[in-house]
């Protein structure tokens, strides 16, 4: 298990144990987490699942795919260097404590 914290764009932070290799909207979806929408179940084609990588984890998390990288041009709130698509990223023990903020919007 991985914990995982999510901070809605109201400021609520809320954390989660996740069964490692769920991916992290999966995890938020099971959890109640609002701000993450995940409408293609996964499979990195909506971009509503964006969220904002701790800046000081980025180098833990395996990089972007192609796939995610087009993906990312088409969010709807704001891209930063530390977007990334909460479906890409798989909870592992590499993981622990990271947190994740959401966006304002995902569509
Ligand atoms: S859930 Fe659709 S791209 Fe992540």
């Amino acid at each position: 298990m991985t914990n995982i914290t999510y901070v809605e764009a109201s400021g609520q932070a809320t954390t989660v144990s996740l069964p490692d290799g769920w991916n992290l909207m999966q995890g938020a979806i099971a959890n109640g987490i609002e701000g993450i929408l995940g409408e293609c179940g996964g499979s990195c084609a909506c971009a509503t699942c964006h969220c904002y990588v701790d800046e000081a984890r980025l180098g833990d998390l395996p990089p972007p795919s192609e796939n995610e990288l087009d993906m990312l041009a088409n969010v709807a709130a704001e891209r930063r260097p530390n977007s990334r698509l909460a479906c890409q990223i798989k909870a592992s023990p590499l993981l622990e404590g990271l947190m994740l903020q959401l966006p304002e919007t995902q569509e």
